[in-house]
């Protein structure tokens, strides 16, 4: 028997976050920590929200120290500012950095173990305080997912998993994506792409997961160019949705390889997840698509690939389109390109093999695999040795 558990009240459209007082209403909750960091303060994004939860009668207590990567520090910060200030629930806006800092949050503020040994699958006991997610970019899914993600001292980007961490509410507003940079744009929707292809290809998919990726794939394939080269509003709102739908299909399935290998480039050499991922994508394509290529041709083809006689040319050609997608969206071809050295190799590689999604990748994975998919990664080498078919 298999079961999917899905919790947000999700609500969505333009101006949706202008209710968010009244779902607190619905919540019981008299103040809430809002989540996020400086640079959502300083664009205004909060100015609107605040002033729902006031006319409600909801008050507030603005922890805006969330860092990118946020780490166990972060966590306990944000935890103990909730405690100081007296709080009954939690309002995260941002991108996955802040909501998953709310989640982190949350789970100390209810579970009295140390915040490590509630990581891994299902061992969080308590639920969280109310938690009202809303994203600001289009690439996390955390707004809807039981993910979250707390880097720890070693570097290391340790995920927590429990259907106790998903958000109560989830409030997708598509307008305020329209100001967010383009370069944002382009990694967090190739974030949510990713989302979507590992959970339609990994060994765990199944038919709720690949509903919810196959219409992911299909709006970010038609909304990706217009929202990042046009800043395109409907194409925007499109993206939004579908990074939701993505987080959905993730949840149900998981994930792989590519976010296995990037949490610990991210980790280790601090570049942001979204990026480290959408760089990653197309070499471990290159690599996996023999390990279920029907699955990576339907993937293609809802890229807009044509059938190419067979499951695997046709996957191979959804590999090419990938990384022209890349190039039109000034996402680099490699890591060296943005400065980033192998230096922490062993280390990341060591770090890849921790990840749970390892076991359930479309293909199964040696360290020589991890090791040559690095080295192409980071010199921009493509197509892989270890794939040409
Ligand atoms: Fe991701």
């Amino acid at each position: 028997m298999s079961s999917i558990y899905l919790a947000s009240h999700i609500q969505f459209g333009v101006g949706a976050r202008l209710n968010i007082g009244g779902n607190f209403c619905s919540l019981n909750c008299k103040k809430v920590m809002v989540v996020t960091d400086e640079g959502i303060v300083k664009a205004g994004i909060l100015d609107d929200i605040i002033k729902s939860l006031s006319d409600s009668g909801i008050t507030y207590a603005l922890f805006d120290k969330v860092i990118p990567d946020p780490d166990v520090t972060c966590v306990h910060k944000a935890r103990d500012f909730y405690l100081v200030e007296n709080c009954d629930g939690m309002l995260a806006v941002g991108g996955g950095s802040s909501i998953d800092t709310a989640k982190g949050a949350g789970l100390l503020i209810t579970n009295s173990d140390p915040l490590m040994s509630l990581a891994g699958l299902d061992k969080v006991k308590n639920p969280l305080p109310p938690l009202v997610a809303i994203p600001t970019t289009c690439g996390t899914g955390s707004e809807v997912t039981n993910v979250t993600v707390i880097t720890d001292e070693q570097h290391a980007k340790i995920p927590f998993v429990s259907s106790l961490l998903t958000p109560k509410v989830a409030i997708l507003d598509p307008e305020l994506l329209y100001k967010l940079p383009s370069h944002i744009v382009a990694a967090t929707g190739i974030d949510a792409l990713t989302h979507a292809v590992e959970a339609l290809t990994n060994k765990n998919e199944n038919w709720y997961a690949d509903a919810c990726a196959i219409q992911a794939v299909r709006m970010i394939s038609k909304n990706i160019r217009p929202a990042v080269l046009n800043q395109d509003e409907k194409a925007l709102g499109e993206m939004l949705y579908a990074s939701s739908l993505a987080g959905i299909s993730f949840t149900v399935a998981r994930l792989g390889l590519v976010h296995a290998m990037s949490h610990p480039v991210s980790g280790f050499a601090g570049v942001p997840h979204g990026l480290a991922n959408a760089i990653l994508l197309p070499y471990i394509l290159d690599f996996n698509l023999v390990g279920n290529p029907e699955a990576h041709a339907l993937f293609a083809k809802e890229l807009g690939v044509s059938d190419q006689g067979s499951a695997i040319q046709t996957a191979k050609a959804g590999v090419q389109e990938v990384i022209k997608m890349n190039q039109e969206l000034g996402i680099p071809k490699s890591f060296s390109e943005i400065g980033v050295n192998d230096e922490c190799m062993s280390n990341m590689i060591e770090d890849t093999f921790k990840s749970p999604n390892i076991a359930i990748n479309a293909r199964e994975v040696t360290r020589k695999d991890v090791e040559e998919i690095y080295a192409a990664s980071f010199s921009g080498k493509l197509p892989l040795a270890v794939t040409s078919i």
